[in-house]
């Protein structure tokens, strides 16, 4: 089934001094979600935003707020999350030992859950929890830092990934986050992704919105 196509620009490549305005852009083009990366110096090499972060973002738009986080033991973000209006929560199943309790936990306080899978994990991890999943996010680079290069072998991945949830009939947003531009994202989208993350090109633009309407158009959406 098509769930058409989502475009999530990743407020990581913002310029911080406009963020209001950069949200307003994107918002006025037709985003989808804003997309916000928790990190927390130790999941990965980079420090960023917690759930204050969520709480501004709330306050400037109307988006669904697609948080990732990139933390150990995401356990403790799920409440201050949820407090702070996030629509999605996503995690990677490395950085919690009862990845399905944290699933069912993020549900519960009425967020969708999602199962982030870097480019070395396997699908499996997300295919014995995926009863419990609302969005498979793929990792088309190696988590910790916006404007790096897609990584040709995810491709395959995705198309992998869109036939696990196929077959199990799981009705799962197939997310793709990494090195998301003119000059991948068509590709992805062929191989199954319909929601797309996109920071540097995005936000690195000359004009946001019109990248977010480009990178749409890039998977054959006129609208
Ligand atoms: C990477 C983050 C991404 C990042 C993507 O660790 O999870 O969401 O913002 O940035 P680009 O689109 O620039 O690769
Ligand atoms: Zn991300």
């Amino acid at each position: 089934m098509s769930r058409g196509v989502r475009i999530a620009p990743s407020v990581l490549s913002a310029d911080l001094t406009r963020l209001a305005e950069q949200v307003d852009q994107v918002t006025k083009a037709g985003a989808d979600w804003l997309h916000v990366d928790v990190m927390d110096g130790r999941f990965v090499p980079n420090l960023t935003f917690g759930a204050n972060m969520v709480a501004a973002l709330k306050t400037v738009s109307t988006l669904p707020i697609d948080v990732h986080l990139m933390v150990v033991e995401p356990e403790h973000y799920i409440a201050p999350m949820a407090d702070a209006g996030a629509a999605n929560l996503t995690f990677h199943p490395e950085a919690t030992i009862h990845v399905q309790r944290q699933l069912a936990a993020i549900r519960q306080r009425g967020m969708k859950a999602g199962l982030a899978l870097n480019p070395g994990t396997p699908l499996g991890r997300a295919e014995e929890v995926l009863d419990d999943v609302d969005l498979l996010l793929i990792m088309t680079v190696n988590p910790g830092f916006g404007g790096q290069s897609y990584i040709p072998s995810s491709d395959r991945k995705i198309e992998r990934a869109k036939a696990m949830l196929s077959s199990r009939g799981r009705d799962v947003y197939l997310e793709v986050d990494g090195g998301i531009g003119l000059d991948t994202i068509a590709a992805a989208h062929a191989a199954g992704a319909d929601t797309f993350v996109a920071g540097q090109a995005v936000f690195g633009a000359n004009d946001p919105g019109a990248r977010v309407k480009d990178l749409r158009r890039r998977c054959g959406v006129t609208a």
